[in-house]
């Protein structure tokens, strides 16, 4: 059975990550952060001393690598060879080399099943960069949220990351599979002057005119 799907897609601390994850709890949906997927083999390639280049090397690595996608709490969890690297998902070597994996078709492809294969069982908010392009570029239910780069630089920075977002960005967008763009049916949404509630308020009012209510006020 096909459940709804509703795509979050933009670009590095827009906010998207904080309104997918309130918007799915307002609706009683699960939360997949596809990003987290990425971090994880960025981490595990880190770990084993992968070159992130290396296509050949991460076919390899990934054809023996566990990768698992389940729900917990009401969220996705990823786990690599039976293990959630957690805070490692946000380290600067990750935040560093995680483009560069992303950018890896082979991995991409292994990703993608795994978030298509989520979403078979449960209604969920999908929160990525390609998510309403490539991922589910059937559903109706598309946002892009966005904010000006120096917004964004402020936000990742007033959560003390070393984080160089705008080298990702542009290796997100100038990629060949599944790059970083707005889809032709996704809502905009730019949140720079708005509260993450402000954003979500936005998001539940689109699709309650499509017949979609929360289910917690
Ligand atoms: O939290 P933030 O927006 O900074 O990043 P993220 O969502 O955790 O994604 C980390 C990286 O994973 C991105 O910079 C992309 O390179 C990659 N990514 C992707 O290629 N496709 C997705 N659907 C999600 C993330």
């Amino acid at each position: 059975m096909q459940h709804t799907v509703i795509a979050i897609d933009g670009p590095a601390a827009s906010g998207k990550s904080s309104v997918s994850r309130e918007l799915a709890q307002r609706l009683g949906y699960v939360y997949v952060n596809t990003g987290a997927m990425y971090r994880a083999v960025t981490w595990h390639a880190l770990q084993l001393a992968v070159d992130p280049s290396d296509a050949s090397a991460i076919e390899h690595l990934l054809e023996t690598t566990s990768l698992e996608c389940g729900v917990s709490d009401g969220r996705s969890c990823f786990l690599v060879n039976g293990v959630d690297p957690n805070e490692a998902l946000v380290s600067p070597p990750v935040n560093a080399a995680v483009s560069k994996i992303a950018s890896q078709p082979v991995v991409r492809r292994r990703l993608v099943d795994l978030q298509r294969g989520c979403a078979e069982l449960f209604p969920t908010v999908v929160e990525g960069r390609d998510i309403g392009t490539v991922v589910f570029p059937g559903t109706p239910h598309k946002f892009y949220i966005d904010a000006s780069p120096e917004v964004r630089a402020a936000r990742r920075a007033g959560q003390g990351l070393h984080d160089p977002v705008v080298q990702r960005d542009a290796m997100d967008s100038a990629r060949q599979d599944s790059p970083l763009m707005i889809a032709r049916d996704a809502v905009v949404i730019d949140s720079s002057n708005l509260s993450v509630g402000e954003v979500v308020s936005d998001v539940l009012k689109q699709l309650q005119g499509k017949g979609i209510t929360a289910k917690v006020q």
